[in-house]
């Protein structure tokens, strides 16, 4: 079986065998990934047409309690200025938000112990008092049941957890002993139970990584069946455990990014800040590669490059919400546009 011939039954069956799978990751040429995209972008324009969905993010807290290995906020890296955002910050940040358009607020931090399930949800209260018709997504790492339903009841409407890698030795790699993928993949299922439209993902070439993690990280996907799915390239942060660690590929997180689209025709895929750190125009060639949401920075100023995650991460003006007009020429350069709407998952 040809390259090619795996991504027609890929698009068709919306699935592959295993070892089809690690064949076509393994050993896939340019001109097959052109092909490979090609085929993503046509699904993706038959499920969401030409639309673009945006995403203020708000990273609201650089606080974090855990030290996962490959992470620039871990607790233990001293080198890192933490912050964190008052709530009456965080709604202006909406406010702001509002104004260049956006109709969801990414609330994302790190595990912050500050924010508790009340303090969490008054904000939650508070931006959806304001923007009824605008959706709020949370990505604030492992909480209890009782948070997370707290503030599903507030009015969030979403919830992004990455896995980071679905294999058990793999995560046990990545992350100090107290932490879980058992505990990871449990918040997830509850999260989707509670009624989130849910997003997990993955890392591209994080450290370790082989090409049956990332085989794993698609059957885990196949079994949670999320409305929403994060991956980008590992990028290797100076003051981690990690240091000097190769970077994850580009080119293979644009054929994760086709894969994904092909396996889950409806899903919200975004084009995102790692795959823009990583290659100058990386947020469009995701979205050529099948990718349909973008999520700019609505956080102050002040504080961007204080949420560092990775090297060098982009956060001055163009991948900005404040270089909102920047950004509308760059997709409409590639013949798409930006929707002024919640855009929900088309998934149930
Ligand atoms: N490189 C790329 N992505 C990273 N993340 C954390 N650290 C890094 C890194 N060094 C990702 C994780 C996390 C998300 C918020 O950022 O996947 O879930």
């Amino acid at each position: 079986m040809t390259n090619i011939e795996r991504i027609e039954e890929l698009k068709q069956e919306k699935n592959l065998p295993d070892e089809d799978f690690k064949l076509l990751l393994e050993t896939i040429t340019q001109n097959e990934r052109d092909f490979l995209a090609r085929q993503a972008r046509m699904v993706r324009e038959q499920e969401y047409g030409k639309d673009v969905y945006i995403r203020g993010l708000i990273e609201f807290t650089n606080i974090c309690k855990n030290d996962c290995y490959y992470c620039g906020i871990r607790k233990s890296n001293d080198k890192a200025q933490r912050y964190r955002l008052t709530p009456d910050d965080i709604l202006n940040c909406a406010r702001e938000g509002y104004e260049l358009g956006f109709r969801t607020f990414v609330l994302q931090g790190g595990e912050d112990g500050w924010f508790t399930g009340e303090r969490l949800e008054e904000i939650i209260r508070s931006i959806k008092g304001e923007f009824p018709e605008c959706a709020i997504t949370l990505s604030v790492g492992e909480r209890t049941k009782e948070d997370y339903k707290r503030w599903y009841q507030a009015g969030a409407d979403r919830y992004l957890l990455r896995h980071e890698t679905a294999s058990e030795n793999h995560y046990q790699s990545l992350h100090p002993p107290d932490m879980t993928l058992q505990n990871r993949k449990k918040c997830l299922f509850l999260l989707r139970d509670i009624g989130y439209q849910v997003g997990a993902g993955f890392m591209v070439g994080s450290p370790g990584q082989k090409v049956d993690n990332l085989v794993d990280d698609l059957r885990f996907l196949q079994e949670l069946k999320p409305h929403m799915i994060g991956i980008g390239p590992y990028l290797s942060h100076p003051d981690t455990p990690f240091a000097g660690q190769p970077d994850g590929s580009y080119e293979r997180t644009l054929v994760l990014l086709s894969v994904l689209r092909l396996l889950f025709p409806a899903v919200l895929l975004p084009a995102t800040t790692a795959l823009g750190t990583i290659a100058p125009d990386g947020r469009e060639q995701g979205l050529l590669a099948g990718a349909n949401v973008l999520m700019p920075n609505l956080s102050p100023k002040s504080v961007r490059k204080k949420y560092e995650l990775y090297h060098d991460k982009i956060c001055t003006g163009e991948e900005s919400a404040q270089g909102k007009d920047s950004l509308n020429r760059r997709v409409e350069s590639i013949g798409y546009h930006i929707a002024v709407s919640r855009g929900d998952s088309r998934i149930e």
